[in-house]
């Protein structure tokens, strides 16, 4: 298979059309068969649930080109799953587990010219999604829905890959008690725009939102969950009803326990516990484990020991165990590596 021409080493996180999508349509209360496409045009209602109440959901996952040459995905399982949460608490119709992992399968088939070759730093991410299509004024779920997936070679989240970031805590709100911080909803992310246009323009690389209620404890970020290490080599996660479940997160803190023997605390984080940790990175699957060396609270720095040239020696370890195991150097846990092909 001849691969296309990209600078694989210099490639950002970004779009680049590649052949083939996935599309099903439900209709009359079912999901069609599906097939791929050609054509990366979707055309709708003006009044579609999408456009008038942002009635849309997507999950992210990532394929990689494994050191023996294979093309795996990591933990899709978990993808189709969180997707179905979401589609609950949106009230759209679940697409089923199976039908989920093999459209990904045929995707990134469909699209292995575009698959990044081992070694180069990139990565096929691969984004599943579904949204009401039919049209709707009244307030009130679609009748009819699209579910899709495309795919695009990405390099690193944050420019600079795995140089450590400065993020801000931020004085907007990203998810409510009760609300929609848990699932993957484009909603979630559209209002966090405004903040994340806002802390570029202070020069700050991230938000770190708190949670709404208290303001106290710490949340996510705008796209990852945080990791922190403690001065006595602890992981340290928070745990919200408001944030999104990572399968970056839940994934490294099984990595630390079981590949690294650390002690892990998945609990409430206090915002004032921050001057305390040793370590901090951001975990999901864009991000993979990128590293904060400062955190700045209205003017007041808070550099972790770490510093702003190298990830820390924790995080640098949990970060490579994770990633030796995507790109098959590492034996997995089973079930975790999805091989394509
Ligand atoms: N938190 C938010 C808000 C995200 O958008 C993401 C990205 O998917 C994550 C966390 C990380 O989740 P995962 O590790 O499943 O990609
Ligand atoms: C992902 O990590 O897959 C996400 O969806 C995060 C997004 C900010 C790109």
């Amino acid at each position: 298979m001849e691969k296309k021409n990209f600078d694989w080493e210099n490639l950002g996180f970004g779009y680049h059309e590649t052949e083939k999508r996935y599309v099903s349509n439900y209709k009359n209360g079912a999901w069609d068969e599906g097939a791929l496409i050609s054509d990366s045009k979707i055309v709708m209602s003006e009044c579609a649930g999408v456009l008038q109440y942002a009635q849309t959901i997507f999950e992210g996952l990532k394929a990689y080109t494994t050191e023996d040459g294979r093309i795996v995905t990591f933990r899709p399982d978990l993808n189709a799953e969180r997707l179905i949460g979401s589609c609950e608490r949106l009230e759209m119709p679940p697409f089923p587990k199976e039908r989920f992992l093999d459209a990904v399968t045929k995707v990134v088939v469909a699209n292995e010219a575009y698959v990044p070759p081992y070694g180069s730093g990139a990565t096929l991410y691969v984004r599943p999604y579904m949204f009401g299509i039919s049209p709707v004024i009244g307030v009130k779920p679609a009748e009819e829905y699209q579910f899709r997936i495309f795919c695009t070679p990405v390099g690193p989240y944050f420019k600079g890959g795995v140089h450590p970031i400065t993020i801000k805590v931020s004085d907007f709100d990203r998810a409510a008690p009760h609300g929609t911080g848990h699932i993957k909803a484009g909603l979630n992310y559209a209002m966090s725009l405004h903040a994340i246009v806002t802390a570029h323009k202070e020069g700050f690389d991230e938000n770190m939102y708190l949670d709404s209620a208290t303001r106290t404890k710490i949340e996510e970020t705008g796209g990852a969950n945080f990791i922190f290490i403690t001065k006595d080599n602890k992981v340290v996660t928070p745990k919200s009803s408001t944030i999104l479940p990572s399968i970056t997160r839940r994934s490294l803190v099984q990595v630390a326990k079981d590949y690294l023997g650390l002690e892990v605390e998945e609990r409430e984080v206090y915002k004032e516990e921050l001057k305390d940790f040793a370590e901090c990175g951001l975990c999901g699957t864009a991000a993979v484990l990128s590293p904060v060396g400062k955190v700045v609270d209205h003017g007041e720095e808070i550099c972790f020991p770490s510093g702003m040239d190298e990830m820390g020696p924790i995080t640098k370890k949990l970060y490579e165990t994770l990633t030796g195991i995507q790109m098959g150097h590492i034996e997995a846990p089973k079930g975790w590596i999805h091989v394509i092909r």
